[in-house]
């Protein structure tokens, strides 16, 4: 078949080549940007004397008919049409006829394709921090709820120092607040429109681009055409934030791992958020934790994929850079319907307060208490607070109970150093509750932190509203 650009050309291409050479398989999925970048470039055309209004009404017209087939699943994709720009153009001159030849005017796909794919992700960014407020907010609403749960804090996974569960989701909520601060950044960074800048180095017909930069909702227009063709710095900046987010997921995906795990049971997924073995019939495996850590890995490697591709690439467009798309649409999606399982998953566990309480008395969590306690109260240098903590420690664990559980006169007969009122700071929510400095785990921080992150969700949810 007859290519858009086959002027010069004496055979048609081989179908191999056709199959090698098209992105219309995966890029069709542009298909509303290209459409949008379309219309404001048709308008800017009108604007500039190059289109009549008449023309002008019938590229609009025949535009929005293709987007209607096409949402409606009736438009068919074809491979000899090579990439979706190309197919829109064939089918709007196919729809209104000769004037449909005029859209290409004063533009390129090297530019097309730039705004096209730059306003798929900026669309996604706004996306995907709707996506994360929601999930900080569910965090937010069980933290609230559990400001006086003690369970276990840990360090290299072994029992440190009592804090409450609350704490512990804010501590995940904090870095889902990064990731959103993060696209803030991207967006802003990037809100930049490159129509105009034709193949790589403006064009002769005097496009208006602060009318197109306008028009497709960005900032402003580029500096350089030549950087705008060739620039994906935004699909780089999407990749290693969307990397973040994957990682953020995964480490909190760990973690429901182990707690799901009976020798923790923390939490118990629920039924609607597990799955069952084919062979072991008693099974409840966590594989949507287990999946939302697996689908950093694809993430990663789309981030290293792109800046690969795009090193060594000599300035203005190459069509190494059509490799740029599909590693990006695959890691929006997959963060996408990541941040939304997670979501559900962790709003739909039941939360075992009793386990973390009971496993919170494991291992002494309260003996920096204790030498605090010496060195404060009792006038003890810490290194002898450390040898005589360890001693009620020794007795404790001789007795096979936690130093939290011993009375108050046992603890007073291991060492005459020892004052009256130990017991009390022995106690795990008296431990927990010390720490009330600036970001620390007492009841009392817990809430601040809650109220500062619900503070900042609800402003930027507003933002998305407004
Ligand atoms: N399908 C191409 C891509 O995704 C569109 C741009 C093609 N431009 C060109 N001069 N061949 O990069």
């Amino acid at each position: 078949m007859a290519k858009l650009w086959g002027g010069r050309f004496e055979l048609e291409s081989s179908s191999l080549l056709e199959e090698f050479n098209a992105s219309i398989l995966f890029d069709k999925i542009l298909w509303r940007e290209d459409i949008q970048g379309s219309k404001a470039h048709a308008q800017m055309l009108e604007k500039i004397g190059v289109l009549s209004k008449d023309e002008l009404a019938q590229i609009l017209q025949g535009l929005e008919s293709i987007a209607q087939e096409i949402e409606s699943g009736d438009f068919s994709f074809k491979i000899s049409d090579e990439d979706i720009h190309m197919a829109i153009e064939s089918a709007l001159t196919k729809r209104i006829g000769e004037v449909g030849k005029k859209l290409h005017t004063a533009r390129s796909r090297n530019d097309q394709v730039a705004v096209d794919f730059r306003l798929f992700v900026l669309r996604n960014n706004k996306e995907i921090q709707t996506l994360l407020l929601d999930l900080m907010q569910t965090l937010l609403d069980i933290a609230q709820e559990h400001t006086q749960s003690i369970m276990p804090g840990m360090t290299h996974l072994q029992h440190a120092q009592p804090i409450n569960f609350g704490f512990h989701l804010i501590a995940w909520a904090c870095n889902f607040k990064r990731d959103v601060e993060r696209l803030e950044d991207d967006y802003k960074r990037n809100n930049f429109c490159p129509l105009g800048s034709g193949a790589l180095a403006g064009t002769p017909y005097g496009n208006d681009r602060e009318f197109l930069a306008q028009t497709l909702g960005f900032a402003k227009p580029t500096l350089n055409a030549m950087d705008s063709v060739s620039d994906r710095d935004f699909a780089l900046d999407m990749l290693y934030s969307l990397s973040m987010i994957a990682m953020h997921l995964s480490r909190v995906a760990e973690e429901l791992v182990l707690w799901s795990s009976a020798e923790f049971k923390f939490v118990s997924l629920s039924d609607a958020y597990a799955t069952g073995s084919s062979i072991m019939p008693q099974k409840k495996n966590p594989d949507v934790p287990e999946l939302l850590r697996g689908k950093s890995g694809r993430v990663y490697g789309s981030l290293i994929g792109l800046l690969s591709v795009m090193k060594g690439l000599p300035f203005a467009y190459n069509k190494d850079t059509q490799e740029d798309k599909e590693g990006v649409f695959d890691a929006i999606k997959n963060v996408k319907i990541s941040l939304r399982i997670a979501k559900e998953c962790i709003q739909t566990m039941t939360i075992h307060t009793e386990n973390m309480a009971k496993m919170a008395k494991c291992g002494h969590l309260s003996a920096t208490d204790l030498a605090d306690f010496l060195v404060r109260e009792c006038g003890v240098a810490f290194r002898d607070a450390h040898h005589i903590t360890g001693q009620v420690v020794a007795y404790a664990e001789h007795k096979g109970v936690d130093i939290s559980e011993l009375a108050e006169s046992e603890i007073l007969s291991i060492d005459s150093r020892i004052k009256a009122g130990v017991k009390a700071v022995l106690a795990l929510e008296s431990s927990m509750n010390a720490r009330d400095t600036l970001g620390g785990t007492s009841s009392k921080q817990t809430q601040i932190q809650i109220n500062e992150l619900m503070g900042f969700v609800a402003q930027r949810l507003k933002e998305c509203n407004g």
